[in-house]
């Protein structure tokens, strides 16, 4: 693949994500990486754009990296993004993707941004990955980025080989022939006239590679709403005994991935959706599906439903789910049922893992900090939350304060007297040089 990276740090070949480029550079060396500094030299882009013009139009793939800046993208990038649609050619159909560093905060505002734009010019835009600025130097982080990376190729190697017909057939396996490898469960509403939903279900679990089982919300009683009286609070049982938490439990959780299907009603999910989710509440702020995937099949026009997409997008990130794909019937820019199937498929073989943003970053501090007040009425989520080693604050990283501190007391001399401070942002590059080349 030949990826143009779009490096909008100011810091340029300096940057931390930079680093991550490099990163992925050392490790897909099939890969052609050509970099743009845009943001270290937009002086010169603004002057003459005609470089990057021949640039984007040879590349297979657009990749802009970037920091988080105040919410969206460094303004050098908003500038160089300005010209690049100043510059009218033609771009429909070029795949585009992100890569960000940052702290989480308003970290998917920023993605949004750069989609957007993208879309504006008829690009493919693909998912884009969200780094804190030190999970590189984590076993973990790097792990995460190689994922993310085999995923993109994965995604455009499997629609290339669509649109020129090579797949033809493939998700045409007979259910009988259904490998028992992973078990997934389709949780629906679906009324018994809607034809449209139904179609997506059956098309969806046709496409499947492996065992799926339909459970439809409208065949099982769930006597009424959560009551919001904490009587789980202790254990996690319910007031209500009508067999929800046999269905929650046993046959809903302990499949290795749940797909929700539902038509969009009055901008949500609809009331008996509503019902089932609220009832969720007997699991407290425990994430009991954590590191499952999910996808959803949609009935509707999803992409008029930006509150919808919030939340669907906030509950995978607080719940620890992959979001493998969201199916709609809209047509055009949608991922149909049979891409859906394919792309939870590889996400359960691939033990693809949620690439957390501000909604799950965010959300889970704010959980935490409210188990751990009310520890002596929460006593089971307080469980799960020492269990699981959630409690992360940050009162404990007593090295990096200390360390910090000395940062500090550098920067308050004069920089003039100051050898380390002309030195800092090569000194911080130190570990990742470490990690790319092993110096
Ligand atoms: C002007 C400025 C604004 C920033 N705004 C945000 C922000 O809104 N959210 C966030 O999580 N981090 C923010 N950061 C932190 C950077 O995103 C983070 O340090 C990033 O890893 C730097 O990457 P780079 O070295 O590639 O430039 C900001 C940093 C600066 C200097």
């Amino acid at each position: 693949m030949r990826v143009l990276v779009v490096n909008g740090s100011p810091k340029g070949k300096n940057s931390i994500t930079y680093q991550t480029i490099r990163f992925l550079q050392k490790k897909f060396p099939n890969d052609e990486f050509k970099v743009l500094h845009v943001g270290a030299q937009i002086g010169l882009y603004a002057r003459d754009m005609s470089d990057a013009c021949e640039a984007v139009k040879g590349a297979d793939m657009l990749l802009f990296a970037y920091p988080v800046y105040t919410f969206l993208a460094p303004s050098q990038l908003h500038q160089f993004i300005r010209l690049l649609k100043e510059q009218d050619i033609d771009l429909s159909g070029k795949y585009v993707t992100q890569i960000t560093t940052s702290k989480h905060f308003y970290d998917m505002t920023a993605h949004s941004y750069v989609e957007e734009n993208c879309r504006d010019m008829g690009m493919n835009v693909l998912r884009g990955f969200s780094a804190d600025m030190d999970d590189l130097l984590t076993k973990k982080g790097q792990l995460q980025v190689i994922t993310y990376w085999n995923y993109v190729n994965h995604i455009i190697q499997q629609e290339r080989a669509e649109t020129i017909g090579y797949d033809e057939g493939k998700g045409n396996i007979p259910v009988k022939e259904k490998d028992a490898k992973y078990r997934v469960v389709v949780v629906t509403d679906c009324a018994r006239e809607n034809e449209r939903l139904r179609q997506m279900i059956m098309d969806f679990r046709k496409a499947f590679p492996y065992e799926s089982h339909v459970i439809n919300l409208q065949e099982h009683e769930i006597k009424g709403g959560c009551l919001g009286c904490f009587h789980c609070a202790i254990d996690g049982t319910c007031v209500y005994q009508d067999g929800f938490s046999d269905l929650l439990r046993n046959k809903i959780q302990r499949a290795d991935s749940i797909v929700y299907a539902f038509s969009i009603k009055d901008h949500s999910m609809g009331e008996l959706f509503k019902r089932y989710d609220d009832r969720q509440f007997c699991n407290g702020h425990r994430s009991v599906t954590m590191g499952k995937p999910t996808a959803y099949l949609i009935d509707g026009e999803f992409s008029r439903e930006s509150n919808l997409q919030l939340v669907l997008e906030g509950r995978s990130q607080i719940g620890g789910n992959f979001l493998a794909s969201i199916a709609t019937n809209e047509g055009v820019g949608a991922d149909s049922t049979k891409t859906c199937a394919d792309k939870l498929a590889y996400a359960l073989e691939h033990r693809i893992q949620v690439n957390e943003n501000f909604y799950g970053v965010g959300g889970k501090k704010i959980f935490r900090d409210l188990v751990y007040e009310m520890q002596g009425m929460m006593q089971a989520d307080h469980r799960f939350y020492k269990q699981h080693r959630l409690y992360d604050f940050p009162q404990k990283k007593i090295g990096r304060i200390l360390f910090m501190k000395a940062v500090g007391a550098t920067l308050r001399m004069p920089s003039e007297k100051n050898p380390i401070q002309a030195k800092m942002s090569e000194g911080m590059l130190m570990p990742y040089e470490q990690i790319i080349n092993g110096k």
